[in-house]
Protein backbone atom coordinates (compact mmCIF):
# COMPACT_ATOMS: atom_id res chain seq x y z
CA UNK A 1 0.00 0.00 0.00
CA UNK A 2 0.98 3.51 -0.72
CA UNK A 3 -0.41 6.92 -0.39
CA UNK A 4 -1.22 8.89 -3.20
CA UNK A 5 -1.96 12.15 -3.55
CA UNK A 6 -2.99 12.62 -7.28
CA UNK A 7 -5.08 15.27 -9.92
CA UNK A 8 -4.58 13.32 -12.76
CA UNK A 9 -2.25 15.18 -14.72
CA UNK A 10 1.11 13.63 -15.96
CA UNK A 11 3.84 15.76 -16.22
CA UNK A 12 7.42 15.32 -17.48
CA UNK A 13 10.47 14.99 -15.57
CA UNK A 14 13.64 16.28 -15.77
CA UNK A 15 16.35 13.70 -16.86
CA UNK A 16 18.50 15.04 -14.06
CA UNK A 17 15.29 14.59 -12.42
CA UNK A 18 15.39 10.98 -13.61
CA UNK A 19 18.60 9.95 -12.34
CA UNK A 20 18.04 11.24 -8.95
CA UNK A 21 17.01 8.26 -6.87
CA UNK A 22 13.88 9.30 -4.55
CA UNK A 23 13.57 8.26 -0.99
CA UNK A 24 10.39 7.72 0.68
CA UNK A 25 8.15 10.54 0.88
CA UNK A 26 9.44 12.68 -2.03
CA UNK A 27 7.66 13.46 -5.39
CA UNK A 28 8.60 10.91 -7.22
CA UNK A 29 7.26 12.70 -11.10
CA UNK A 30 5.11 11.46 -13.70
CA UNK A 31 1.87 11.66 -11.71
CA UNK A 32 1.94 14.24 -9.90
CA UNK A 33 1.67 13.53 -6.28
CA UNK A 34 2.87 12.15 -3.57
CA UNK A 35 3.65 8.22 -3.30
CA UNK A 36 5.07 7.02 -0.51
CA UNK A 37 5.75 3.23 -0.94
CA UNK A 38 5.76 1.33 2.26
CA UNK A 39 8.86 0.23 3.48
CA UNK A 40 10.65 0.72 0.37
CA UNK A 41 14.16 1.23 1.57
CA UNK A 42 13.81 -2.03 3.44
CA UNK A 43 12.48 -3.38 0.84
CA UNK A 44 15.87 -2.32 -1.76
CA UNK A 45 17.94 -3.57 0.88
CA UNK A 46 16.53 -6.92 1.27
CA UNK A 47 16.70 -7.41 -2.74
CA UNK A 48 19.41 -5.72 -3.47
CA UNK A 49 21.54 -9.08 -2.69
CA UNK A 50 19.61 -11.22 -5.20
CA UNK A 51 18.76 -8.47 -8.22
CA UNK A 52 22.74 -6.60 -8.19
CA UNK A 53 24.53 -9.93 -8.40
CA UNK A 54 25.62 -9.07 -11.61
CA UNK A 55 24.15 -9.65 -15.27
CA UNK A 56 20.58 -9.35 -16.41
CA UNK A 57 18.40 -10.02 -13.09
CA UNK A 58 14.70 -10.98 -13.49
CA UNK A 59 12.51 -9.40 -10.72
CA UNK A 60 8.39 -9.57 -9.99
CA UNK A 61 6.51 -7.12 -8.58
CA UNK A 62 3.42 -8.95 -8.08
CA UNK A 63 1.26 -6.41 -6.70
CA UNK A 64 3.02 -3.39 -9.08
CA UNK A 65 -0.41 -0.58 -8.10
CA UNK A 66 1.28 2.63 -8.87
CA UNK A 67 5.03 1.53 -9.29
CA UNK A 68 6.22 3.12 -6.58
CA UNK A 69 8.54 -0.26 -5.32
CA UNK A 70 8.83 -1.08 -8.98
CA UNK A 71 10.10 2.05 -10.04
CA UNK A 72 13.00 2.53 -6.90
CA UNK A 73 13.76 -1.32 -8.33
CA UNK A 74 14.53 -0.43 -11.34
CA UNK A 75 16.44 2.81 -10.49
CA UNK A 76 18.69 1.15 -8.30
CA UNK A 77 19.01 -1.93 -10.80
CA UNK A 78 19.70 -0.78 -14.45
CA UNK A 79 19.90 -4.54 -15.29
CA UNK A 80 16.96 -5.65 -13.81
CA UNK A 81 14.13 -6.49 -15.81
CA UNK A 82 10.56 -6.02 -14.39
CA UNK A 83 7.17 -8.29 -15.12
CA UNK A 84 4.65 -6.10 -13.10
CA UNK A 85 1.39 -7.87 -12.58
CA UNK A 86 -1.95 -5.95 -11.44
CA UNK A 87 -5.75 -7.11 -11.60
CA UNK A 88 -6.37 -3.74 -11.91
CA UNK A 89 -6.20 -2.18 -15.51
CA UNK A 90 -6.27 1.71 -14.00
CA UNK A 91 -3.33 0.92 -11.63
CA UNK A 92 -1.75 -0.48 -14.97
CA UNK A 93 -2.23 2.79 -16.86
CA UNK A 94 -0.68 5.08 -14.09
CA UNK A 95 2.14 2.16 -13.76
CA UNK A 96 3.10 2.15 -17.66
CA UNK A 97 3.38 6.09 -17.48
CA UNK A 98 5.71 6.08 -15.02
CA UNK A 99 7.96 3.48 -16.30
CA UNK A 100 8.01 4.57 -19.70
CA UNK A 101 11.36 5.54 -19.41
CA UNK A 102 13.00 2.33 -18.66
CA UNK A 103 12.37 1.15 -22.65
CA UNK A 104 12.90 -2.47 -22.83
CA UNK A 105 13.64 -3.81 -19.17
CA UNK A 106 9.00 -3.75 -18.35
CA UNK A 107 6.65 -6.06 -18.95
CA UNK A 108 3.09 -4.80 -17.95
CA UNK A 109 0.73 -7.77 -17.13
CA UNK A 110 -2.65 -7.39 -16.22
CA UNK A 111 -3.42 -10.90 -14.35
CA UNK A 112 -4.08 -11.92 -10.96
CA UNK A 113 -0.96 -12.95 -9.05
CA UNK A 114 -1.57 -16.59 -8.79
CA UNK A 115 -1.88 -16.73 -12.49
CA UNK A 116 2.03 -15.88 -12.31
CA UNK A 117 3.34 -19.57 -13.51
CA UNK A 118 1.49 -18.82 -16.54
CA UNK A 119 2.64 -14.75 -17.27
CA UNK A 120 6.28 -16.25 -16.57
CA UNK A 121 5.99 -19.03 -19.41
CA UNK A 122 4.74 -16.68 -21.96
CA UNK A 123 7.65 -14.04 -21.65
CA UNK A 124 10.45 -17.02 -21.33
CA UNK A 125 11.57 -16.70 -17.73
CA UNK A 126 11.55 -19.91 -15.87
CA UNK A 127 13.33 -18.72 -12.75
CA UNK A 128 13.50 -14.97 -11.20
CA UNK A 129 15.47 -13.47 -8.57
CA UNK A 130 13.16 -10.96 -6.87
CA UNK A 131 9.39 -11.01 -6.12
CA UNK A 132 7.57 -8.48 -4.55
CA UNK A 133 3.70 -8.96 -2.64
CA UNK A 134 2.31 -5.14 -1.62
CA UNK A 135 -0.57 -6.65 -0.65
CA UNK A 136 -4.52 -5.10 -0.51
CA UNK A 137 -5.57 -1.95 -1.90
CA UNK A 138 -3.75 1.10 -3.51
CA UNK A 139 -4.48 4.30 -2.15
CA UNK A 140 -5.17 4.91 -5.91
CA UNK A 141 -8.39 2.65 -5.34
CA UNK A 142 -9.12 3.94 -1.80
CA UNK A 143 -9.62 7.66 -2.11
CA UNK A 144 -11.13 6.73 -6.14
CA UNK A 145 -14.57 8.19 -5.41
CA UNK A 146 -16.38 5.68 -7.66
CA UNK A 147 -14.59 2.49 -6.40
CA UNK A 148 -17.00 1.87 -3.68
CA UNK A 149 -13.28 0.64 -1.01
CA UNK A 150 -14.20 3.38 1.64
CA UNK A 151 -16.55 3.43 4.17
CA UNK A 152 -15.79 7.30 4.24
CA UNK A 153 -17.15 8.49 1.27
CA UNK A 154 -20.10 7.42 -0.59
CA UNK A 155 -20.01 5.47 -3.99
CA UNK A 156 -21.58 2.20 -5.40
CA UNK A 157 -20.39 -0.69 -3.77
CA UNK A 158 -18.19 -1.71 -6.40
CA UNK A 159 -15.23 -3.18 -4.44
CA UNK A 160 -13.43 -4.98 -7.48
CA UNK A 161 -9.85 -4.77 -8.39
CA UNK A 162 -10.31 -5.44 -11.44
CA UNK A 163 -13.69 -3.57 -12.62
CA UNK A 164 -13.33 -6.16 -15.91
CA UNK A 165 -15.17 -8.93 -14.24
CA UNK A 166 -16.56 -10.70 -11.48
CA UNK A 167 -19.40 -9.89 -8.75
CA UNK A 168 -19.41 -6.95 -6.70
CA UNK A 169 -19.66 -6.07 -3.24
CA UNK A 170 -23.45 -5.19 -4.45
CA UNK A 171 -24.12 -8.58 -5.71
CA UNK A 172 -22.47 -9.91 -2.22
CA UNK A 173 -25.21 -8.19 0.18
CA UNK A 174 -27.25 -8.26 -1.44
CA UNK A 175 -27.76 -12.09 -2.59
CA UNK A 176 -25.87 -13.86 0.06
CA UNK A 177 -27.57 -15.94 2.30
CA UNK A 178 -27.66 -14.89 6.00
CA UNK A 179 -25.06 -17.48 6.99
CA UNK A 180 -22.82 -16.65 4.40
CA UNK A 181 -22.79 -13.12 5.15
CA UNK A 182 -21.95 -14.02 8.98
CA UNK A 183 -19.24 -16.19 7.46
CA UNK A 184 -17.63 -13.54 5.24
CA UNK A 185 -17.80 -10.92 8.13
CA UNK A 186 -16.47 -13.27 10.95
CA UNK A 187 -13.66 -14.79 9.02
CA UNK A 188 -12.43 -12.29 6.97
CA UNK A 189 -12.97 -8.84 8.88
CA UNK A 190 -12.64 -10.87 12.42
CA UNK A 191 -16.01 -8.98 13.14
CA UNK A 192 -17.02 -9.90 16.28
CA UNK A 193 -20.70 -8.77 15.55
CA UNK A 194 -20.77 -10.59 12.41
CA UNK A 195 -24.15 -12.52 12.69
CA UNK A 196 -26.18 -8.83 14.28
CA UNK A 197 -24.82 -7.08 10.98
CA UNK A 198 -25.81 -9.70 8.51
CA UNK A 199 -29.17 -9.44 9.90
CA UNK A 200 -29.08 -5.33 9.50
CA UNK A 201 -28.46 -6.37 5.84
CA UNK A 202 -30.75 -8.75 5.40
CA UNK A 203 -33.41 -6.85 6.60
CA UNK A 204 -32.41 -3.60 4.75
CA UNK A 205 -32.62 -5.56 1.20
CA UNK A 206 -35.96 -6.64 2.13
CA UNK A 207 -36.88 -3.41 2.34
CA UNK A 208 -35.08 -2.01 -0.13
CA UNK A 209 -31.88 -2.95 -2.52
CA UNK A 210 -28.31 -1.93 -0.99
CA UNK A 211 -26.40 0.30 -3.78
CA UNK A 212 -24.13 2.16 -1.71
CA UNK A 213 -21.67 1.95 0.76
CA UNK A 214 -22.77 4.79 2.53
CA UNK A 215 -25.53 3.37 3.66
CA UNK A 216 -23.81 0.14 4.11
CA UNK A 217 -21.30 1.65 6.38
CA UNK A 218 -24.43 3.49 8.29
CA UNK A 219 -26.38 -0.12 8.42
CA UNK A 220 -22.89 -1.63 9.70
CA UNK A 221 -22.64 1.44 12.61
CA UNK A 222 -26.35 0.98 13.70
CA UNK A 223 -26.07 -2.66 14.32
CA UNK A 224 -22.93 -2.60 16.80
CA UNK A 225 -23.24 -1.89 20.38
CA UNK A 226 -22.87 1.86 21.20
CA UNK A 227 -19.92 0.53 23.88
CA UNK A 228 -18.13 -1.00 21.05
CA UNK A 229 -18.26 1.65 18.41
CA UNK A 230 -15.98 3.83 20.64
CA UNK A 231 -12.88 0.94 20.16
CA UNK A 232 -11.26 -0.11 17.37
CA UNK A 233 -11.63 2.38 14.90
CA UNK A 234 -14.54 3.20 12.34
CA UNK A 235 -17.08 0.48 13.04
CA UNK A 236 -17.19 -0.31 9.48
CA UNK A 237 -13.57 -0.79 8.98
CA UNK A 238 -13.65 -4.36 9.44
CA UNK A 239 -16.88 -5.51 7.23
CA UNK A 240 -15.73 -3.40 4.54
CA UNK A 241 -11.92 -5.42 4.55
CA UNK A 242 -14.07 -8.81 4.69
CA UNK A 243 -16.50 -7.72 1.38
CA UNK A 244 -13.22 -6.80 0.13
CA UNK A 245 -11.41 -9.73 0.26
CA UNK A 246 -14.60 -11.87 -0.76
CA UNK A 247 -15.23 -10.22 -3.87
CA UNK A 248 -11.69 -10.38 -4.89
CA UNK A 249 -11.05 -13.78 -3.42
CA UNK A 250 -8.04 -12.20 -2.19
CA UNK A 251 -6.76 -15.37 0.43
CA UNK A 252 -7.42 -18.12 -2.42
CA UNK A 253 -5.24 -16.20 -4.66
CA UNK A 254 -2.69 -15.68 -2.59
CA UNK A 255 -2.36 -19.08 -1.19
CA UNK A 256 -1.48 -20.33 -4.89
CA UNK A 257 0.38 -17.22 -5.79
CA UNK A 258 2.61 -17.45 -2.86
CA UNK A 259 3.79 -21.35 -3.74
CA UNK A 260 4.22 -21.07 -7.25
CA UNK A 261 6.08 -17.44 -6.55
CA UNK A 262 8.81 -19.68 -4.49
CA UNK A 263 9.09 -22.17 -6.80
CA UNK A 264 10.23 -20.16 -9.43
CA UNK A 265 13.06 -18.06 -7.43
CA UNK A 266 16.38 -19.24 -8.73
CA UNK A 267 19.08 -19.98 -5.83
CA UNK A 268 19.92 -16.95 -3.91
CA UNK A 269 16.50 -14.84 -5.40
CA UNK A 270 14.63 -13.26 -2.58
CA UNK A 271 11.26 -13.09 -1.99
CA UNK A 272 9.12 -10.18 0.41
CA UNK A 273 5.78 -9.86 1.34
CA UNK A 274 3.83 -6.90 3.12
CA UNK A 275 1.11 -7.52 4.34
CA UNK A 276 -1.72 -5.65 5.95
CA UNK A 277 -3.64 -7.51 7.76
CA UNK A 278 -3.20 -11.26 10.44
CA UNK A 279 -4.77 -13.46 7.70
CA UNK A 280 -2.29 -12.18 4.70
CA UNK A 281 0.10 -12.20 7.31
CA UNK A 282 -0.57 -16.28 8.32
CA UNK A 283 -0.99 -17.43 4.84
CA UNK A 284 2.88 -15.62 4.21
CA UNK A 285 4.32 -17.06 7.54
CA UNK A 286 2.71 -20.43 6.56
CA UNK A 287 4.04 -21.00 2.77
CA UNK A 288 7.45 -19.73 4.23
CA UNK A 289 7.55 -22.09 6.89
CA UNK A 290 6.82 -24.82 4.95
CA UNK A 291 10.17 -24.20 2.96
CA UNK A 292 12.86 -23.02 5.68
CA UNK A 293 11.89 -26.25 7.99
CA UNK A 294 14.09 -29.53 6.85
CA UNK A 295 11.00 -32.52 6.57
CA UNK A 296 13.47 -35.28 7.06
CA UNK A 297 13.49 -36.90 10.91
CA UNK A 298 14.68 -34.79 13.25
CA UNK A 299 17.22 -37.31 15.11
CA UNK A 300 19.44 -37.87 12.14
CA UNK A 301 22.76 -35.94 11.58
CA UNK A 302 22.17 -35.69 8.00
CA UNK A 303 19.75 -34.34 5.48
CA UNK A 304 18.26 -37.27 3.51
CA UNK A 305 18.34 -36.07 -0.09
CA UNK A 306 15.00 -34.31 -1.11
CA UNK A 307 14.20 -33.38 2.70
CA UNK A 308 16.16 -30.06 3.58
CA UNK A 309 14.98 -26.61 3.89
CA UNK A 310 14.90 -25.03 0.40
CA UNK A 311 14.61 -21.18 1.76
CA UNK A 312 16.40 -19.42 4.86
CA UNK A 313 14.18 -16.48 6.73
CA UNK A 314 15.38 -13.19 6.29
CA UNK A 315 13.44 -11.51 8.85
CA UNK A 316 12.91 -12.15 12.55
CA UNK A 317 9.57 -12.98 12.83
CA UNK A 318 7.22 -10.07 11.19
CA UNK A 319 9.25 -6.60 10.59
CA UNK A 320 6.96 -3.70 11.77
CA UNK A 321 7.67 -0.14 10.39
CA UNK A 322 9.28 2.13 12.06
CA UNK A 323 7.24 5.31 13.79
CA UNK A 324 8.77 7.45 11.25
CA UNK A 325 7.08 5.48 8.28
CA UNK A 326 4.09 5.55 10.19
CA UNK A 327 4.23 9.42 10.99
CA UNK A 328 5.26 9.91 7.12
CA UNK A 329 2.48 7.37 6.21
CA UNK A 330 -0.14 6.14 8.21
CA UNK A 331 -1.69 3.60 6.50
CA UNK A 332 1.80 1.64 6.83
CA UNK A 333 0.85 1.59 10.20
CA UNK A 334 -0.59 -2.10 10.05
CA UNK A 335 2.16 -3.50 7.27
CA UNK A 336 4.27 -6.88 8.49
CA UNK A 337 7.44 -7.69 5.93
CA UNK A 338 8.91 -11.30 5.90
CA UNK A 339 11.21 -11.89 3.66
CA UNK A 340 12.66 -15.28 2.58
CA UNK A 341 16.02 -16.13 0.28
CA UNK A 342 16.07 -19.49 -1.80
CA UNK A 343 19.39 -21.29 -0.68
CA UNK A 344 20.97 -24.19 -2.09
CA UNK A 345 20.13 -27.26 -0.75
CA UNK A 346 23.35 -29.30 -1.49
CA UNK A 347 25.84 -26.98 -0.16
CA UNK A 348 23.55 -26.53 3.15
CA UNK A 349 24.03 -30.04 3.36
CA UNK A 350 27.52 -30.45 2.72
CA UNK A 351 28.20 -27.88 5.66
CA UNK A 352 25.70 -28.93 7.56
CA UNK A 353 27.58 -32.59 7.89
CA UNK A 354 31.37 -30.86 7.88
CA UNK A 355 29.35 -28.76 11.12
CA UNK A 356 28.38 -32.49 12.40
CA UNK A 357 31.29 -33.56 12.31
CA UNK A 358 32.91 -30.40 13.92
CA UNK A 359 30.20 -30.97 16.86
CA UNK A 360 30.90 -34.76 17.68
CA UNK A 361 34.50 -33.93 17.81
CA UNK A 362 33.92 -31.01 20.13
CA UNK A 363 31.88 -32.99 22.67
CA UNK A 364 34.97 -35.43 23.49
CA UNK A 365 36.52 -31.87 24.15
CA UNK A 366 35.36 -31.15 27.82
CA UNK A 367 34.61 -27.21 28.19
CA UNK A 368 34.08 -26.90 24.96
CA UNK A 369 30.77 -25.01 23.97
CA UNK A 370 29.38 -28.59 22.40
CA UNK A 371 30.18 -30.16 25.54
CA UNK A 372 28.18 -28.16 27.56
CA UNK A 373 25.25 -28.38 25.06
CA UNK A 374 25.35 -24.92 23.48
CA UNK A 375 25.53 -26.16 20.42
CA UNK A 376 23.66 -24.56 17.40
CA UNK A 377 21.43 -27.35 16.13
CA UNK A 378 23.67 -28.67 12.76
CA UNK A 379 20.57 -27.69 11.09
CA UNK A 380 20.77 -24.09 11.46
CA UNK A 381 22.64 -22.70 8.22
CA UNK A 382 25.47 -20.98 9.02
CA UNK A 383 25.59 -17.20 9.33
CA UNK A 384 21.44 -17.57 10.11
CA UNK A 385 20.49 -15.22 12.42
CA UNK A 386 16.98 -15.33 11.45
CA UNK A 387 13.46 -17.23 13.46
CA UNK A 388 12.79 -20.08 11.93
CA UNK A 389 9.72 -20.35 13.39
CA UNK A 390 8.54 -16.75 13.13
CA UNK A 391 6.47 -15.11 15.51
CA UNK A 392 3.00 -14.85 14.15
CA UNK A 393 1.57 -11.87 15.03
C1 LIG B 1 -0.86 -1.84 -2.18
S1 LIG B 1 -0.98 -1.73 -3.90
C2 LIG B 1 0.66 -1.83 -4.48
C3 LIG B 1 1.38 -0.52 -4.44
C4 LIG B 1 2.72 -0.56 -5.09
N1 LIG B 1 3.67 -1.39 -4.37
C5 LIG B 1 3.28 0.82 -5.30
O1 LIG B 1 4.37 1.10 -4.83
O2 LIG B 1 2.61 1.62 -5.94
C6 LIG B 1 -1.60 -3.29 -4.29
C7 LIG B 1 -1.92 -3.50 -5.75
O3 LIG B 1 -2.02 -4.89 -5.95
C8 LIG B 1 -3.09 -5.16 -6.78
N2 LIG B 1 -3.56 -6.49 -6.44
C9 LIG B 1 -4.18 -6.87 -5.31
N3 LIG B 1 -4.46 -8.18 -5.35
C10 LIG B 1 -4.01 -8.63 -6.54
C11 LIG B 1 -4.00 -9.91 -7.17
N4 LIG B 1 -4.54 -10.98 -6.57
N5 LIG B 1 -3.43 -10.01 -8.37
C12 LIG B 1 -2.88 -8.93 -8.99
N6 LIG B 1 -2.88 -7.70 -8.45
C13 LIG B 1 -3.43 -7.55 -7.24
C14 LIG B 1 -4.10 -4.08 -6.51
O4 LIG B 1 -4.94 -3.88 -7.64
C15 LIG B 1 -3.22 -2.87 -6.21
O5 LIG B 1 -3.01 -2.09 -7.36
Amino acid sequence: MGIWRYDGSVVRRTEREHNRFTPVGVDMGELRGTHVPVLLERCLELLAPALGRGGRTVHVDATLGLAGHAEAVLQAHPETVLVGLDRDTEALEHARIRLARFTGRVHLEHAVYDELPEVLDRLGYPSVDGVLFDLGVSSLQLDAPDRGFAYAQDAPLDMRMDQTRGVTAEEVVNTYTHPELARVLRVYGEEKFAGRIASAIIRERERTRITSSARLAELVRDSIPAPARRTGGHPAKRTFQALRIEVNRELAALETALPAALDRLAVGGRLVVLSYHSLEDRLTKQALADRVRSTGPIDLPVELPGSEPTFRLLSRGAELPGEAEVAANPRAASVRLRAAERIDPQARGRTDRERYRRRVKAMHQPGTASATGSDPDPRQAPGDTTDEEGEGT
